[in-house]
């Protein structure tokens, strides 16, 4: 699933460091979310990896020679720079560093990082009397005075033997802090910081310790909304019955069973700016579900006594509180689906609903068809992925709290 880092523009200056191999993970992983990876090899560098594991990985040429004909005829050090969102060197080394700091441009790293007019990140690592060196702590001091982002070294056991702070960043650590780059230049964005909460997938409903009733709601468009709100900086919380999807990055997810743990999580959350409830509630729950399996018995059935789930929507449009500025329903109709969902509008008091007509094979597919039903009228939306709905209502949030 795209998210964060999809089709971001990273380029990676990897400097001659042991853990230069970590970078090979490190691409592989930003690749995986979408990223598009160019690689500059230092010599350095190339004496711990190769170009071809870089290349296999970023499926992009990599660089490694300022004098050479064919990157020099497309003028390489400057068009790095100005084609990436992003450069990253990792690992950045004692040398890399220092030359940095003086402006130095001696090979194809240094001379693109001279001229840079992209936003530099760095990932130091060196043994740490290297690392606690005046020296150096001089160099990083320049270099942050320049606005040159730093992912500090972490502490632990060094490739020479020694035990103290200097070792590469872990690459998850790495990653973090790239999507917080990233979050951090949606600056005007109006969803940035925002608190939304996202209900999702079915609940079940005990009716003894091992069954339930419940709906075929696989949890996907509610997991795409979350994820597109969060591309977009919104601090989402996923309030989620269970399902097989993976959490969407930086998406914090509570996982609930019944209606009743769905609305006490949602509810939590509050105060919140918007509430979008996705998720298919169970209209009904067991009145007295047994502690015990109920064990069968010739002759007679059990009777189940059912009752109403309480209305987690209704309840957070209605609520005296703290109603949120925009609350958001769903309403699944196999027909009369804008005059219902209309009905539904009002009957729940919240701001929009989307209609999606579930009379197709719309519950665990990939796309959906659905109507922005509001007070003001209806918008139809083409039939898209579930994805791009996401994004869709998301662009739609935007230009609501702009
Ligand atoms: N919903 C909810 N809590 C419930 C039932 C529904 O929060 N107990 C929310 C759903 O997440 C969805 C919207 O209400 O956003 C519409 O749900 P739906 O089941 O289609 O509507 P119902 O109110 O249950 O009406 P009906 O089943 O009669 O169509």
């Amino acid at each position: 699933m795209a998210d964060l880092l999809n089709h971001k523009k990273i380029l990676i200056i990897i400097g001659g460091g042991i853990a230069a191999y970590k970078c090979l993970d490190l691409i592989r992983r930003l690749k995986e979310r979408g990223a598009n990876v160019q690689a500059i090899l230092t010599k350095g560098g190339a004496e711990f990896i190769t170009p071809l594991s870089i290349s296999s990985l970023s499926e992009n040429k990599v660089y490694q020679d300022l004098f050479s004909l064919t990157d020099e005829a497309e003028m390489g050090h400057i068009r790095l720079s100005r084609e990436n969102d992003l450069i990253l060197v990792a690992p950045a080394t004692a040398d890399l560093m220092a030359k940095m700091a003086m402006g130095i441009a001696d090979n194809l790293a240094t001379t693109t990082l001279l001229a840079a007019n992209k936003p530099v990140m760095i990932a130091p690592t060196m043994n740490s009397q290297m690392w606690a060196n005046p020296a150096t702590q001089q160099n990083l001091k320049t270099l942050q005075q320049r606005n040159i982002l730093v992912i500090p070294p972490a502490d632990g056991d060094l490739a020479c033997g020694e035990v103290g702070t200097g070792r590469l960043a872990d690459v998850d650590d790495i990653i973090s802090n790239l999507e917080d780059f990233f979050l951090s230049q949606l600056q005007n964005n109006p969803l940035k910081n925002k608190k939304i909460t996202v209900t999702a997938g079915p609940t079940l409903e005990a009716i003894d310790p091992v069954r339930y009733i419940a709906n075929h709601s696989s949890g996907k468009q509610g997991y795409a909304i979350a994820q597109a709100l969060r591309e977009r900086g919104a601090i989402v919380t996923l309030i989620s019955g269970p399902t097989h999807l993976p959490t969407p990055h930086g998406v914090m997810r509570i996982t609930v069973k019944s209606a009743q743990e769905m609305l006490k999580a949602t509810e939590k959350t509050l105060p919140a700016d918007g509430v979008i409830c996705v998720a298919a509630v169970t209209d009904w729950k067991i009145e007295n579900p047994s502690t015990q399996k109920i064990k069968k018995q010739k002759g007679s059935l059990p009777q189940l006594k059912l009752s109403e789930n309480p209305d987690i929507l209704k309840t957070i449009s209605t609520h005296k509180k703290y109603r949120p500025a925009l609350v958001v329903g769903f309403a699944a109709e196999t027909d009369h689906l804008i005059e219902y969902a209309q009905n539904k509008l009002t009957k729940k008091g919240c701001d929009w609903i989307i209609a999606n007509d579930i009379s197709g094979d719309i519950m665990g597919g990939d796309e959906n068809q659905v109507h922005l039903v509001t007070k003001e009228g209806v918008e139809h939306w083409p039939l898209q992925s579930k994805l791009d709905v996401a994004r869709q209502l998301t662009k739609q949030i935007e230009e609501y709290f702009k």
